[in-house]
């Protein structure tokens, strides 16, 4: 019997980085771009093999190491439901683009979870795919704030605090909106950037610890603003928490050339989104403006722009 999950992509649209230290942040899933685990049974005594094409990559559970995303995430997904190693082989594919902030890692685990709990005949909770997912997410990450797995796991909207439960932070989006995504074709690994923070945090705390409050408060602003569905509001947060991440040093030239565009060719809002210093930037369009604004990022040079619909889901 061969079984198939999924997880879908995800933006933070605000408060990457503060998150990381205790603060508030936002963020939806983006279900254009997902990652697929499928799981076929092999040849007995075989044991788990996990084959990702896209990464060229064939990894055996029994000779991985420790620190293997792909393993790890099938091995704590197997001791949470203390049952032995099957003989099967899960294929991952994905479309969500690798370290860009769109939550590549962290959907494949997603995926892969789901699929082997499902093929083990015991599906598991979203609070329990992104608990384990969040293990997982250290490896990538070191010192991951825990955001990319409560929302790819719970495909939702959600306001997020470290270590506050997953049900406490749902988000009712008050009016639907439209968002552009433009990717500046550079990657940018999560780990290093959070590293390079975290640098600058020891060496000027006060400083950092106060941007950090004020992205927290622009954060609740928005959480606000979109609760009352007031749209033009949360593209002017997004300006200032832009203006925030500039100055902790995360966004790059790139960023600001396609955020510029975007406010050029009439969004209501852009910022960088995810760990920054490359991957990906978030537009607040108009509906009607979508087309535009894509155009002028092209223009501008991304190298990629997914446009995505935020709204309540179920
Ligand atoms: O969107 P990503 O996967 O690049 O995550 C970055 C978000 C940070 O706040 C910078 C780190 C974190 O763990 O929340």
């Amino acid at each position: 019997m061969s079984v198939i999950a999924s997880a879908p992509g995800k933006v933070i649209l605000f408060g990457e980085h503060a998150v990381v230290y205790g603060r508030s942040a936002i963020a939806v899933p983006v279900m254009q771009v997902r990652a697929t685990a499928s799981i076929e049974p092999s040849p007995p005594g075989s044991g788990l093999t996990v084959v990702a094409s896209d990464l060229k990559k064939r990894i055996s559970l029994s000779s991985a190491a420790e620190d293997e995303p792909l393993t790890a995430a099938a091995r704590l997904t197997l001791e949470h439901l203390a049952v032995p190693i099957p003989d099967v082989t899960i294929t991952i594919r994905s479309t969500i683009p690798i370290a860009s902030g769109l939550g590549s890692g962290a959907a494949v685990s997603a995926a892969l979870v789901r699929a082997l709990a499902s093929f083990s005949g015991s599906p598991l909770s979203a609070e329990e795919v992104s608990a384990l997912v969040f293990e997982v997410e250290k490896i990538h990450h070191g010192t991951p704030s825990g955001i990319d797995n409560t929302v790819i796991a719970h495909e939702q909207p959600v306001y997020f605090v470290r270590k506050q439960s997953a049900k406490k932070v749902r988000l009712n989006v008050g009016a639907p909106f439209t968002l552009l995504i433009a990717d500046t074709g550079k990657s940018s690994p999560t780990r290093r950037v959070v590293g390079r923070v975290r640098q600058a945090w020891r060496r000027q705390k006060a400083r950092y610890e106060v941007l950090f409050d004020q992205i927290g408060d622009v954060v609740d602003e928005a959480r606000r603003a979109m609760e009352a569905g007031d749209i033009r509001e949360l593209g002017s947060l997004m300006d200032e928490n832009h203006e925030l991440l500039i100055e902790l040093g995360v966004s790059s030239s790139k960023l600001d050339e396609l955020v510029d565009a975007a406010h050029f060719a009439g969004a209501l809002g852009a910022k960088l989104s995810g760990a920054g210093q490359g991957g990906n930037m978030i537009a607040l369009v108009e509906e009607s403006f979508a087309n535009e604004v894509m155009e002028e990022l092209k223009e501008a040079g991304a190298t990629r722009v997914i446009c995505t619909r935020v709204q309540q889901q179920g």
